[in-house]
């Protein structure tokens, strides 16, 4: 299985804001990672559910994974954080959407060089709410909107505040251990899940590591491939074992922290809305 990209792939990743379908796992590895993901699904929720790979040695050995990591240096270069993970999780028949927005707004990141790998557990199809995307939209920045509803996965209901033409809209189909590859200025959501299995994706953020976070609240990162010669992150560390109580610990902290760099960052553009709900439902 070789996941570096071609230069076809990587040229259709500049020109539409992303590649897929990429095969980054065999299904039946896609499937183990479910089960487990199963085991602990209930724990795996609010904050548990924002980096989970410093908490689980199984999630981090996916991060790290070099069918994954091999694919996004084709794209970001050798020396590699990152900087995020969460599983988004739509039971059968739920209601739950979420709307067009480009994650680049909320993020406070310096450089547009980030790339999320969205990697399918479940078969993410039209009817189960795969993600949907418009290719090109990934080359300019456009102001949001924050529509607070409690059927949007996205905690502030953020959304584009321009027209999606429905007949630009692309359905990120993935069959299990199949993955995309998307810009972090993509617009991109997805519909309810109308079918009778659950949807999930684990959905990681990377980034090279000369990218600087621009609130003035200091930002982590888990190094993954090469080297960092920026320190422009704090290093996260990874777990010794599911759940150890050490790993449990920084991942507590690192999560305060984030939490407050999100904020500041909304407060700072005048976005936060007091009736917000508190906590994370999901972010993005
Ligand atoms: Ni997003």
């Amino acid at each position: 299985m070789s996941t570096t990209l071609s230069s076809f792939q990587v040229e259709t990743y500049r020109r539409q804001g992303i590649v897929h379908p990429l095969r980054a796992l065999p299904a039946a590895e896609a499937e183990a990672i479910h089960g487990r993901y199963r085991a602990q699904a209930d724990f795996v929720k609010g904050r548990n559910n924002q980096k989970p790979h410093l908490l689980f040695t199984w999630l981090d050995a996916l991060v790290r994974d070099p069918r994954i990591v091999d694919a996004v240096e084709s794209l970001l270069g050798p020396d590699l954080f990152c900087w995020g993970s969460q599983f988004f999780a739509k039971p059968a028949g739920d209601a739950a959407y979420v709307s067009w927005h480009q994650d680049a707004t909320y993020w406070g990141l310096s450089s547009p060089d980030v790339a999320t790998a969205w990697v399918a557990l479940t078969p993410s199809t039209r009817e189960s709410g795969c993600m949907q995307v418009v290719p090109g939209t990934h080359l300019a920045q456009v102001p949001h909107e924050d529509k607070f509803d409690d059927a949007n996965l996205l905690s502030r209901g953020q959304e584009v505040a321009v027209r999606v033409d429905p007949a630009s809209v692309v359905d990120v189909v993935l069959q299990p251990g199949e993955m995309s590859l998307h810009h972090v200025l993509l617009f991109h959501g997805s519909e309810p899940n109308r079918s009778s299995l659950p949807r999930i994706g684990f959905a990681i953020r990377y980034m090279p590591t000369r990218v600087r976070q621009l609130s003035p609240i200091r930002d982590s990162a888990l190094l993954v491939r090469g080297h960092d010669a920026h320190g422009n992150f704090d290093h996260e560390q990874s777990p010794q074992s599911d759940l150890h109580p050490d790993a449990v610990a920084h991942h507590g902290a690192v999560i305060d922290r984030q939490l407050r760099i999100l904020y500041a960052g909304a407060q700072a553009r005048g976005k936060l809305n007091p009736a917000a709900r508190p906590g994370i439902k999901e972010t993005t």
